[in-house]
C-alpha cells in the first residue's frame, strides 16, 4: 500500500492474506454414532458402539451415542446452520445398522430416505455432500459373527456400499469407503479402546487387511452402480511420525512404526502389496496366511482422491531402559497396546502447547504430510478430510462461547496447507473437526470440538467464534493476516 503526503512517499507493506485456489471447499466433518441419536428408530439396530458404549467401564462417565446430538431429528436446522456459516461442503457418514440392520441382505428403506433427504437439503443450500460409508459403526451381528478379523466382513461391506450407492448415487460425487481404518483395527482390536474392546494384536492386524480388501471391493461394488463423474477415495489417519533422535535405534523405532501406522495401507492401496518389513517385524503375531491369493489386486483399485486426517504428529523412540509407566500414544489409556509386537518402541509428546485431548499442536505435521502424500500418489488430488482440535469451551455470561484457542489451532493447520500448495500439493478441500460438539468416542461428551457449542440438556446451538472465523474464511476464500 502507499501512502501519501505533502512530504514524502512511504511504502507500507500491506498486512498479508493468504487467498486458497478457486473452487476449495470449505466443509465441516461429522460421524453418524457421533451425532444422530436416534439408535432404535426406523429399524435400526445395534452396532459395535453401541454394545461397547453400554458395557461399564468402557466410556468416560458412562456416555453413550443413544440421544448424541439429535441430528437425526435437527438435520435441517443442522443444515442451516452449515449455510450460515457459508459452508460448501459436509462430509458426514452412514450409519450401516440403520440401511442394512443385520449388515447383511435387503435395505431398510427408511434408513436410506433419511439420508437421501439430507442429501437434498444439503443440495438445496448449495452444499456438497461427502458421503463416508464407514465410520466405525459395524452392525453388532456382524461383529458376533467375528467382525473384521474375519474375511466375510469385507464382502459383507462391499454389498452394503453397492446398496448406498444405489440409493445416493444420482446425487452424491463423493465417496468415502473406510474413514481410518487404523483406528478400526487396532483400537477396536489391539488396545481395546475403541469397539469392540478385543485386545488381541493378531486378530487387529487381520482385521487390517480385511479392511483394506473391504475397501477394494466396495470401490468396485461402488463403480459398477455409480455414475463415471463420482469419485471414490478413502480417509486415512497417517501418523506422522517423527524419531526422537537420530540414533539408529530410534530410527528404526519410527520405521517400525511407519509401517504399522501407514504402510499397512498405502502398501496395498498405493502399491498393490505389503512392505516386507512389516511382515517380518510382526512374524511372531501373525504369518498373514489371511492374505489369499488376488486380494491385493482387489485393494489397489485406482483412487480419485485421498482423504487424510491430521490432529498432531508422533514422536517415537526405542524405549529407554530408564522409562516406565503407560506409553503414550494419544489414543487412550489401555493396558494393552495398539502396535502389535512393538513392546519395545516408547511414544513422546511433541513439544509445545496441546489441546484438551492432550495433543501437542503441530500445524508442521500437516505440510509435511499433504507434500508426502503428493510424492507417494502423484496426481491424486488430496482432501483434508478431518482436522481440528478440542478445548474446553464454556458459554460466556453474555451467552457466547469465546475460543480464541480453536481460532489460531484453524489459522495455523489452513496455514500449513496453504504451504503445502505452494509447495506443489494438489489440495482441493479442508472439512474440520467437527460441525458440532459431539459424542468423542472413548472420551464421551467431555470432548468438545465442534465449531458450533451444543448444550446437552436442551440441545441448543451456539456457533463459537470459531463459527464465525471460519465462516469468513469459507466467504473469503483465504485466511486474514491477524485474528
Ligand atoms: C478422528 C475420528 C473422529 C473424531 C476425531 C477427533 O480420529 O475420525 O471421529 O473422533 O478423531
Amino acid at each position: 500500500m502507499t501512502t501519501t503526503d505533502n512530504t514524502s512517499t512511504t511504502t507500507v507493506t500491506a498486512p498479508h492474506r493468504t487467498q486458497f485456489p478457486t473452487g476449495f471447499l470449505w466443509g465441516a466433518a461429522t460421524a453418524a454414532y457421533q451425532i444422530e441419536g436416534a439408535v432404535r428408530e426406523d429399524g435400526r439396530t445395534p452396532s459395535i458402539w453401541d454394545t461397547f458404549s453400554h458395557t461399564p467401564g468402557k466410556v468416560e462417565n458412562g456416555d453413550t451415542g443413544d440421544v448424541a446430538v439429535d441430528h437425526y431429528h435437527r438435520w435441517r436446522d443442522d443444515v442451516r446452520l452449515m449455510a450460515d456459516l457459508g459452508l460448501t461442503s459436509y462430509r458426514f457418514s452412514v450409519a450401516w445398522p440403520r440401511v442394512q440392520p443385520t449388515g447383511r441382505g435387503p435395505a431398510v428403506q427408511r434408513g436410506l430416505d433419511f439420508y437421501r433427504g439430507l442429501v437434498d437439503e444439503l443440495l438445496s443450500h448449495g452444499i456438497k455432500p461427502v458421503v463416508t460409508l464407514y465410520h466405525w459403526d459395524l452392525p453388532q451381528e456382524l461383529e458376533s459373527a467375528g467382525g473384521w478379523p474375519e474375511r466375510d466382513t469385507a464382502h459383507r461391506f462391499a454389498e452394503y456400499a453397492g446398496i448406498v450407492g444405489e440409493a445416493l448415487g444420482d446425487r452424491v460425487e463423493s465417496w468415502v469407503t473406510l474413514n481410518e481404518p487404523w483406528c478400526s483395527a487396532f483400537l477396536g482390536y489391539s488396545s481395546g479402546v475403541h469397539a469392540p474392546g478385543r485386545t488381541d494384536p493378531a486378530a487387529a492386524l487381520r482385521a487390517a487387511h480385511h479392511l483394506n480388501l473391504g475397501h477394494g471391493l466396495a470401490t468396485q461394488a461402488l463403480r459398477s452402480v455409480l455414475p463415471a463423474r463420482a469419485g471414490i477415495g478413502i480417509s486415512l489417519n497417517p501418523s506422522v511420525v517423527r524419531a526422537l533422535t537420530e540414533s539408529p535405534a530410534d530410527l528404526d523405532a519410527k520405521r517400525r512404526i511407519d509401517a504399522l501406522a501407514n504402510r499397512v495401507f498405502t502398501g496395498p492401496l498405493l502399491k498393490g502389496a505389503y512392505p516386507q518389513d512389516l511382515i517380518d517385524d510382526t512374524a511372531r503375531v501373525t504369518d498373514w496366511s489371511f492374505v489369499q491369493d488376488g486380494d491385493l489386486a482387489s485393494i489397489h483399485q485406482p483412487l480419485d482422491f485421498i482423504g487424510l486426517n491430521y490432529y498432531t504428529p508422533a514422536v517415537v523412540s526405542a524405549a529407554r531402559p530408564d522409562q516406565d509407566g503407560p506409553r503414550l500414544d494419544g489414543h487412550g489409556a489401555s493396558d494393552h497396546s495398539p502396535w502389535p509386537a512393538a513392546d519395545d518402541i516408547a511414544f513422546h509428546h511433541a513439544p509445545g502447547e496441546v489441546t484438551a485431548m492432550n495433543w501437542p499442536v503441530d500445524p508442521t505435521g500437516l505440510t509435511d504430510l499433504l507434500l508426502d502424500y503428493t510424492a507417494q500418489a502423484p496426481g491424486v488430488p488430496l482432501y483434508v478430510t478431518e482436522n481440528g482440535a478440542a478445548y474446553d469451551d464454556v458459554v460466556d455470561a453474555d451467552g457466547r462461547v469465546h475460543d480464541p484457542d480453536r481460532i489460531r489451532y484453524l489459522h495455523g493447520h489452513l496455514g500449513a496447507i496453504h504451504d503445502a500448495i505452494r509447495a506443489g500439493a494438489d489440495v482441493r478441500g479442508y472439512f474440520l473437526w467437527s460441525l458440532l460438539d459431539n459424542f468423542e468416542w472413548a472420551y464421551g461428551y467431555g470432548k468438545r470440538f465442534g465449531a458450533v457449542y451444543v448444550d446437552y440438556e436442551t440441545q441448543a446451538r451456539i456457533p463459537k467464534s470459531s463459527a464465525a472465523w471460519y465462516a469468513q474464511v469459507a466467504r473469503t476464500g483465504g485466511l486474514p493476516a491477524t485474528d
